[in-house]
């Protein structure tokens, strides 16, 4: 696991949009795996800069979301299908076959969720997984005891996950209690994984998934054992870490 410490968020969303840019760079084939959420918006808005310069396209790409929440539309602006049109895809060059989120609406979720494991293979498996974490050590919308070998799942949120995504909705009450989700295994299998955290409240999560014991408890802690994982934070959510270092020299 390579930890980097970025000075505050700006400086964390431009070294994130520098890896992904590169990725395209270097390979613009590439099959991407993204995010959703507050920590992804700054670097997503960079691409989008980026792209507009033509530094960077990403027209030839493949990219795979990790979750949707089960029971909204694409069309519903509160889901993340309309989140990822709205800060990214309408506005770079991606091809609109080209993009996939679980869908909401399946009526068959266990079809669905297969189907979009069979997608991910199909297009080869991932190069690179974008991630946040959850104050509760969620990566995608695996919650705490989630099992290590679960590929893409129907998950039930946690409330800790329901409160903390309330501020997308107007009340609390709004938010969907389930999700489909990329699992572990199969966040596992992308080649290389960058991970943001950003700001104090996720200081402590981070210190766990950092020097935790590997344990569903903290699904975020697997990511000790991926052999290509970059955990990229801001110095707020890093504060702990840095504690550790200090302790360490
Ligand atoms: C989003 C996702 C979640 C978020 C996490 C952090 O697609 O899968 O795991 O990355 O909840 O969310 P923010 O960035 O809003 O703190």
């Amino acid at each position: 696991m390579r930890i980097v410490i970025a000075k505050d968020y700006e400086d964390l969303s431009r070294k994130a949009a520098h890896v992904i840019a590169g990725q395209l760079i270097m390979r613009p084939d590439t099959v991407l795996g993204l995010a959703t959420g507050a920590t992804p918006l700054r670097c997503y808005e960079l691409l989008t800069h980026m792209a507009e310069e033509k530094l960077v396209s990403f027209r030839q790409c493949k990219i795979f979301n990790l979750d949707e929440y089960y029971s909204l539309s694409p069309e519903n602006p509160q889901s993340y299908g309309y989140f990822m049109k709205q800060h990214l895809f309408s506005r770079v060059d991606i091809l609109p076959e080209n993009t996939f989120i679980p869908n909401g609406l399946a009526e068959n979720i266990a079809q669905e969720c297969q189907a979009y494991e069979d997608l991910i293979r199909r297009a080869g498996g991932i190069d690179l997984q974008l991630l946040g974490i959850g104050r509760n050590g969620h990566i995608g919308f695996n919650e705490p005891d989630v099992s290590f070998e679960a590929f893409t799942h129907l998950v039930a949120l946690d409330q800790d996950t329901i409160q903390a995504n309330s501020k997308f909705f107007n009340t609390r009450e709004e938010v969907p209690k389930t999700a489909i989700s990329m699992g572990i295994k199969t966040i596992m299998q992308a080649r290389g994984i960058l991970l943001l955290a950003s700001g104090a409240e996720k200081a402590e999560t981070v210190y766990q998934m950092v020097y935790g014991k590997i344990s569903p408890d903290v699904p975020a802690s697997v990511l000790q054992i991926h052999p290509n994982a970059t955990v990229l934070v801001d110095e707020a959510a890093g504060q702990r870490l840095q504690e550790m270092q200090n302790k360490v020299l």
